[in-house]
């Protein structure tokens, strides 16, 4: 229920204004007792030739809504009230019945696929994949949570010319043991170091570039390098993603369309869209344009080859709705591009793509790079995030048991908020300190207030039922308006594929229960108490399925 929405619909039934001239004149009664919502007349007086009082008063006796306890005219203003203790006592009374279940909706129905994550094997997981992975690991979780069936699917970087360049440098410098030990390090370390060296001597490109060869031809020793450093990363990958609790319907990466791309070049020529540019094979997409490349002058396939036939794939396999692409913004021209592409072969379904980017992640407002070795080890920033979790924990509640595995749930869940809080497309700076905070507008803020409610609980020590939901206080008004608020911020959040509406929400639940907990006596003794658990109750839930629908636990204690 968003009751400002609801004004703005019952005013436009009777007057002559675009919906968001409306929204912007709603105002909040200075006295409370007038009502919850006001709507000024004074607009309307010039083009109705009336005063402003006249008119309030014509529209008020018009409208009616049974959210509203009171709509009446008071001087220039249509006042709109709330049943207070209606709206609590039956929001209160929808969380407690539909548990977990509250907020789900069908917006609509069958597979969305999620290109998600994503990262580059050989190479250490960015932040930008992690920014991937739980944009869309919390996209999966909204999508199901409206009805839909979300695939997700992690798009490996596993092939491209920069595994001829691996190759060669693992075989110039490259020690066996040292890669088994540390996998991602060592051979991360070859590559800036293949990168390195070839500014001064050019010819090793060559060799990287004869090595690719060898790899596309099938060569054994080739072949078998490029398996090892691919079960390798994916070994270390696979750890994180087991930090994190995010799982993947498929671990198609760019390599398992090798042998399927000769099709989609095939049918790019039999439809006419292949034409030849300074040796390369493209396809024309008008005058101000680019056009894409698909084969390289020496007949190799690029990153766009293995994209188009990975999305005909997943038409085919999954006969997707949607088809959802969780990559960084720096890749919106090429996704246009895939999409232009696709149309041009004739696949209306090229409107259902869409791709989700998001902004970068800069330290100290710099930009990170993989190439050049700036780069900030994921695996290094969950373990540091822990460790100061556990700092917390143990300064704030010394006795708490399990502290290892709370530590573990508050450290990695304020990485995974804090990613998800920012509009996906804000660019934004990650500091350790300031993400694993107690308090402000981070995850364990969130995570300590629902504990709080626990603990509340678990004081009270008694059950809380549905039989007596009165309240009338404003704390818990404020509190219940934002529980109601929960269904539609959730069905916003999905059709929006923005996890940082429910990250929002969830701050702003937490900041209005803590107003309550300020305020009110909870566990004072009197015939009030049962219905103030039951509020207490309800909020804990709703907090706990907003942190979920993030992937972020919500520890119990903490
Ligand atoms: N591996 C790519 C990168 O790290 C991201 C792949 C995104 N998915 C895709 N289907 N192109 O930049």
């Amino acid at each position: 229920m968003e009751f400002k929405n609801k004004v703005v619909d019952l005013i436009k039934t009777q007057v002559d204004l675009p919906e968001e001239k409306i929204f912007a004149l709603i105002e909040r009664p200075k006295n409370a007792e007038m009502g919850d919502y006001a709507f000024p007349a004074f607009i309307l007086a010039k083009t109705l030739h009336k005063n402003p009082a006249e008119i309030a008063k014509e529209i008020a006796e018009k409208i009616s809504d049974p959210a509203f306890a009171k709509i009446q005219a008071v001087g220039p203003y249509v006042n709109f009230s709330i049943d207070h203790r209606e709206l609590i006592s039956k929001t209160l009374e929808e969380v407690l019945i539909k548990k977990d279940n509250y907020g789900n909706s069908i917006l609509g129905t069958g597979n969305v696929t999620i290109d998600m994550s994503s990262p580059n094997i050989a190479k250490p997981m960015s932040m930008g994949h992690l920014r991937s992975t739980v944009i869309g690991n919390s996209i999966a979780k909204l999508l199901t949570k409206t009805g839909y069936t979300p695939i997700k699917i992690n798009h490996l970087g596993d092939y491209g010319t920069q595994f001829g360049k691996l190759i060669t440098a693992y075989k110039l410098w490259g020690n066996e043991e040292d890669v088994k030990k540390d996998p991602i390090n060592s051979l991360f370390h070859y590559y800036v170091k293949f990168h390195k060296e070839a500014e001064e001597k050019p010819e090793l490109e060559d060799e990287g570039r004869a090595w690719f060869k060898k790899l596309e031809e099938g060569d054994e020793e080739a072949v078998s390098l490029w398996k090892w450093f691919r079960s390798a990363s994916l070994e270390e990958f696979n750890r994180i993603y087991k930090e994190l609790e995010v799982e993947f319907d498929s671990y198609h990466g760019e390599a398992f369309y090798n042998d399927k791309m000769a099709a989609v070049v095939d049918e790019l020529r039999q439809k006419n869209l292949l034409v030849e540019s300074r040796g390369a094979q493209v396809v024309d997409l008008g005058p101000d344009k680019n056009p894409a490349m698909i084969l390289k002058s020496d007949g190799t396939s690029i990153y766009t080859t293995r994209d188009l036939t990975a999305a005909e794939y997943r038409k085919k396999h999954y006969d997707f709705v949607k088809s959802l692409y969780v990559v960084g913004n720096e890749q919106s021209a090429y996704f246009e591009q895939l999409k232009e592409v696709l149309k041009k072969m004739g696949y209306d379904w090229s409107d259902d793509i869409y791709h989700i980017p998001f902004g970068l992640i800069t330290q100290g407002g710099k930009k990170l790079s993989t190439r050049k070795g700036n780069v900030v080890f994921l695996d290094q920033v969950l373990k540091d995030a822990v460790d100061l979790a556990l700092k917390q924990i143990e300064a704030k509640n010394p006795t708490l048991p399990n502290k290892e595995q709370v530590a573990k749930e508050v450290g990695i869940g304020a990485v995974v908020f804090h990613d998800l809080k920012n509009d996906r497309l804000d660019s934004f700076d990650f500091d350790l300190e300031d993400v694993v905070r107690f308090e402000g507008e981070t995850g364990p803020y969130v995570q300590y207030t629902n504990a709080r409610a626990q603990s509340i609980l678990r004081k009270a020590g008694q059950t809380v039922t549905i039989d007596e939901l009165d309240l009338s206080d404003d704390w818990a008004f404020a509190v219940a308006k934002d529980l109601a608020d929960f269904p539609m911020t959730v069905a916003k959040a999905s059709e929006k594929f923005e996890p940082s509406i429910i990250a929002k929400y969830a701050l702003k639940l937490a900041k209005s229960f803590n107003k309550y907990y300020a305020n009110v006596r909870i566990l004072d003794e009197n015939e009030e108490l049962p219905a103030r658990l039951a509020l207490v109750k309800a909020t804990s839930m709703v907090l706990t399925q907003s942190l979920n629908l993030l992937g972020v636990n919500a520890p119990k204690e903490m």
